[in-house]
């Protein structure tokens, strides 16, 4: 496909497996992340990768690294906005101003800077794909979760937006909502509620799937097959969505 791909918050977890998939493909990918050594070990694996440190919550770091990454890779196609952080776990009144500010920073305003760089190069493309990071959380509100839900509603709200704008000008833009994603960090959730209630991992895991209808988590593989799709000539018609890979989620956990 030959498509010029940036991709945010790429050195580990789901945005690595976005990177490598693109990369699976003809893509020229270029990746940032906050985390030098990450980027640093990543470029050994795929050494055709541009990388960039950046700390999304800088206006003046994305304003460097998306100039950076699309004149390197001598323009951008494909846009992949999946930076993002959980924050505090905690009711409203008890969160920490700065802690909120902190999640909205990362993932709201981060998104809609790296956006705003990105849409003079997305419009020299012939065909230009937009695709954010949302979240199940942004399907539900979350007791105690409250930065991240109302982040993770406002990139719907920004994604949908995007598309109206922009399809005059040929570029597409999406969401993706995953679930709960199999890994590690999983595990350890698992792990930390068996012994809070004194149960087993396996009950815990029974417990998690219960709200969904396919018994498993969600591998970040697919949601980079998914990623690769929505970017791809086949996926043309599709834009202003918002597209849940969450095994059919009934509920917030
Ligand atoms: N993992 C999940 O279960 C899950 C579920 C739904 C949605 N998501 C969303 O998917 C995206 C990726 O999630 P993940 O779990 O793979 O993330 P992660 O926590 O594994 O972090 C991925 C990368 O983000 C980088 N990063 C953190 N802060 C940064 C900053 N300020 N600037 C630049 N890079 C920064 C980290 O260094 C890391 O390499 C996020 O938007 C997240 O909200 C994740």
């Amino acid at each position: 496909m030959n498509q010029k791909v940036l991709v945010t918050a790429g050195a580990s977890g789901i945005g690595l497996e976005i990177v490598k998939s693109f990369s699976a493909t003809d893509a020229k990918v270029s990746v940032c992340d906050i985390d030098e050594k990450g980027l640093t070990a990543l470029k050994k694996q795929v050494p055709d990768i541009v990388i960039n440190v950046c700390d999304i919550s800088k206006r003046s770091d994305i304003e460097a690294m998306v100039t950076y990454c699309a004149d390197t890779m001598g323009g951008l196609d494909v846009l992949v906005n999946n930076a993002g952080i959980s924050g505090p776990t905690a009711p409203v009144e008890e969160i920490k101003p700065d802690e909120w500010e902190k999640v909205i920073q990362v993932d709201i305003n981060g998104t809609f800077n790296t956006t705003r760089m990105a849409i003079p190069y997305l419009k020299k493309s012939s065909a230009g794909v937009i695709i954010n990071m949302s979240s199940v959380a942004g399907r539900f509100g979350y007791e105690n979760r409250s930065p991240y839900s109302t982040a993770k509603w406002g990139i719907v709200g920004f994604t949908k937006t995007l598309s109206i704008e922009l399809g005059k000008y040929g570029i597409r833009a999406n969401a993706i909502l995953p679930g709960a994603v199999a890994g590690a960090r999983i595990e350890n959730v698992l792990k930390g509620g068996a012994e809070a209630h004194h149960t087993t991992v396996e009950a815990e895991r029974r417990n998690a799937l219960s709200i969904q209808s396919i018994k498993s988590f969600v591998d970040p593989e697919d949601i980079a097959a998914l990623a690769v799709f929505l970017a791809s000539n086949s996926a043309k018609s599709i834009s202003g969505q918002i597209i849940p890979i969450d095994g059919d989620t009934q509920k917030a956990s």
